[in-house]
């Protein structure tokens, strides 16, 4: 996004306290608006900074953020498993999902993965509980295994579909071998495999980037195959605000959420983490939906 809203003043102070995102690409996130809109709201003397983080320089900006007394960072893309090998200590979510988004600096370095706390959060908030339920999950690759780690964690049962049915597989193999008792299968993406699991699913979530602007067209639901009716979906995609599969999935008569509640929560977990506070949850999504210019 070019125009991310109006910019506020920031008066930082001898006190103040920096937190920030470590990228490349950064340019494009709304993370900083969303933190700090939130420090604004509650009067905190707290800074959110984009770094723009060549991969080849992400070990000297952990060392460089460490030295400059940063409370923390967020990680994205291409960072998330660098980082497993440059940090202290991993959680046992970010250990298990092999990524960490969220560093905690403090005495130690400590790798944490939010995403699939916030996945869950958004998850719950869309009234699902994922306790004892079937899902049926499009995709095998990072967010996947974040989403799967959460949902097999939460007790539901898991089919993972991917274009490239040995990511599947293999996604499967590892999500069974860090939940103990996990119950997974894996499958292709073609129309008679999807056919066969459609049904059985009580939830579909789509963790491909099949209908992401700018390729807002695309939709990994193979054409000819109906979505199953009224059963809820949850895309991780938020923009566009509503794909193309989340429009067939409205037309089967289903709730179909898009992935800015989970971006806002994995965040809100990370504010959390980073300054002990309780963060407030609506004025990150309002700042988000300005960034997008959707407010
Ligand atoms: P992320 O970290 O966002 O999950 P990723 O690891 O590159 O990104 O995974 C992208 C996902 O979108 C994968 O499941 C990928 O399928 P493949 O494993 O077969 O590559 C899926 N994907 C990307 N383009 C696709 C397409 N045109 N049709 C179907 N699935 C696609």
């Amino acid at each position: 996004m070019s125009d991310q809203g109006p910019r506020t003043a920031i008066s930082l102070t001898g006190h103040s306290r920096l937190v920030g995102l470590f990228g490349w690409p950064v340019e494009h996130s709304i993370s900083p608006p969303m933190h700090n809109a939130a420090f604004s709201a509650l009067g905190m003397d707290w800074c959110y900074v984009p770094f723009a983080v060549p991969p080849e320089c992400l070990p000297d900006a952990v060392r460089g953020v460490r030295a400059l007394g940063l409370a923390g960072v967020n990680a994205t893309v291409p960072h998330k498993q660098a980082l497993l090998s440059l940090v202290d200590a991993l959680t046992t979510e970010a250990q298990a999902i092999g990524a960490v988004n969220t560093l905690l600096l403090g005495e130690q370095t400590v790798g944490h993965n939010t995403d699939a706390a916030g996945f869950m959060r958004a998850l719950r908030e869309t009234g699902f509980a994922p306790e004892s339920r079937h899902v049926l999950m499009l995709g095998a690759g990072g967010a996947a295994r974040a989403v799967g780690y959460a949902l097999l964690t939460a007790g539901a049962t898991l089919t993972i579909l991917n274009r490239t049915e040995e990511r599947a597989a293999a996604l499967a193999q590892d999500l069974k071998t860090v939940v103990a008792g996990a119950i997974v299968e894996a499958g292709s993406l073609e129309p008679g495999v999807l056919s066969a699991h459609a049904h059985q699913a009580d939830l579909v979530v789509n963790t491909t980037v099949v209908g992401m602007s700018p390729h807002s067209a695309g939709c990994p639901w193979p054409v000819g195959v109906p979505y199953p009716a009224g059963v809820p979906l949850f895309d991780l995609i938020y923009t566009p605000p509503e794909t193309r599969l989340m429009a067939l999935a409205r037309q089967s008569g289903a709730h179909a959420t898009n992935g800015l509640t989970m971006l806002v929560h994995q965040g809100a977990e990370a504010f959390r983490l980073w300054t002990g506070v309780e963060p407030p949850v609506d004025i990150m999504l309002q700042a988000c939906l300005h960034a997008l210019g959707r407010s």
